[in-house]
């Protein structure tokens, strides 16, 4: 089973921050497969690391990521506890943290938040990036809109694409309608088809899970039987603790 980290180490530290990332990173040597990660673009272009549409949940701000510069996205706070508090990154500043790594190995999923709000270009605009960086053969791009996959698949007829949804049985659905995707990322208790039925493909299984700040329950995920229903890799918040 191959581990990821979903939107970085984001049990004990703030999702999608560079501190959560850069404990997710500490653990590639221990094995880590990669790091999970969300985008959307702001009113001026700029890609940004960020889950939700609005900012409202994870910052002191108010309001929906695309309708502020960076330059007013990067005045609100993430509290992240007893470290200094933060500001949303950028998707290029995470790269500068991760390249090292990745040029040795470490991976990165890149999930275009785009379902809700399509942001026109944002699949160049990503490619265009991660090109610059070098890093093409090191991503994997999701995303729940079969539609962006569509044309991320027509810019890059070898990128590595994993189609989201909940069940695997759609995600297979939308894969095989011609979305272009090459993986399935279903919810990990979306697992409602036989393993032959999906076998010979990579299933990456997202977990919702407690997000800091809340406590962790102290339960594990039993990986085993996960690996049983034909699941080849895990996104989870505390990675830490299965490595
Ligand atoms: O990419 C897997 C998973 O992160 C999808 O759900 O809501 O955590 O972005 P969400
Ligand atoms: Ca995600």
């Amino acid at each position: 089973m191959k581990i990821w980290a979903h939107r970085g180490c984001s049990q004990r530290y703030p999702e999608n921050t560079i501190i959560a990332f850069s404990k997710a990173a500490e653990l590639f040597d221990k094995g880590l497969e990669g790091i999970e990660l969300d985008v959307q673009l702001t009113k001026d272009g700029e890609m940004v690391v960020m889950h939700d549409e609005r900012i409202d949940r994870t910052t002191d701000g108010y309001g929906f990521v695309r309708d502020y510069t960076f330059d007013e996205l990067k005045t609100f706070h993430i509290h992240t506890g007893n470290t200094a508090a933060e500001h949303i990154p950028t998707f290029k500043e995470v790269l500068d943290l991760l390249k090292d790594r990745m040029y040795k190995g470490f991976r990165l999923n890149i999930e275009l938040k785009n379902s809700v709000y399509p942001y026109p270009g944002m699949e160049e605009r990503v490619h265009d990036i991660v090109e610059e960086y070098g890093l093409h053969d090191k991503v994997v791009y999701s995303s729940f809109s079969a539609k962006s996959l569509e044309i991320m698949r027509s810019i890059d007829s070898k990128a590595e694409i994993g189609m989201l949804d909940t069940k695997v049985s759609d995600c297979l659905y939308k894969l095989k309608g011609g979305c272009g995707a090459d993986a399935l990322h279903p919810y990990w208790q979306g697992m409602d088809l036989p393993r032959e039925e999906f076998e010979g493909y990579t299933v990456r299984a997202w977990l919702s899970g407690h997000l800091y700040p809340e406590k962790p329950t102290g339960g594990r995920l039993d990986l085993q039987a996960l690996e049983e229903k034909g699941i080849t890799d895990v996104f989870l918040n505390e990675p830490e603790v299965y490595l």
